[in-house]
């Protein structure tokens, strides 16, 4: 079974980390980075969608993707936030399984954050993604995938 994840990471990167120790650790992934072009979604079963939160929500580039996604693919969401108060995937789940998909399951953690007033103070979450929440994500895919 074939992966791709498509992510938008632009505040700090920090979703990307995630990504990254996910491609590191499997060969069968690959990384869609920034809405670069069209997307192949015939070439891959597993689809991952992977992004900052802004506002409650993906990051546009993000939602748009998926609104686009073909029927008939399994889905898995991946994200960073400021507060990880609750699951920010469930929009994008909703808008998949319109489209005849299957979500299974989501991965998030805090991520170093300086919009707004949080600059004044340095920022939040720093160092975040930390080691274990990369580990996490590996995990989190790994057992996706045996599952
Ligand atoms: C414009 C903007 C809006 C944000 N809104 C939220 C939010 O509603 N909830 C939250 O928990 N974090 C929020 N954040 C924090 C980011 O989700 C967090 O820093 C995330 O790790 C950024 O990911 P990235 O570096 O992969 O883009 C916001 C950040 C920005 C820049």
């Amino acid at each position: 079974m074939k992966t791709l994840i498509i992510c938008e990471s632009t505040h700090h990167g920090n979703t990307k980390k995630l990504c990254d120790a996910i491609t590191a650790d499997e060969k069968d992934v690959t990384l869609w980075e920034n809405g670069r072009g069209e997307i192949p979604w015939e070439d891959y079963d597993l689809i991952g969608f992977a992004s900052g939160i802004a506002f409650n929500k993906f990051y546009p580039a993000i939602i748009k993707a998926a609104e686009s996604i073909p029927a008939g693919k399994l889905v898995f969401f991946l994200y960073t936030c400021g507060k990880n108060s609750q699951d920010f995937s469930e929009q994008l789940a909703g808008i998949v399984e319109a489209r005849g998909c299957t979500v299974l399951g989501s991965y998030g953690c805090k991520g170093f954050d300086t919009y707004g007033p949080f600059k004044l103070i340095g920022g939040i979450n720093k160092g975040h993604p930390d080691r274990a929440e990369c580990d996490g994500a590996v995990k989190f895919y790994r057992k996706l995938k045996k599952d």
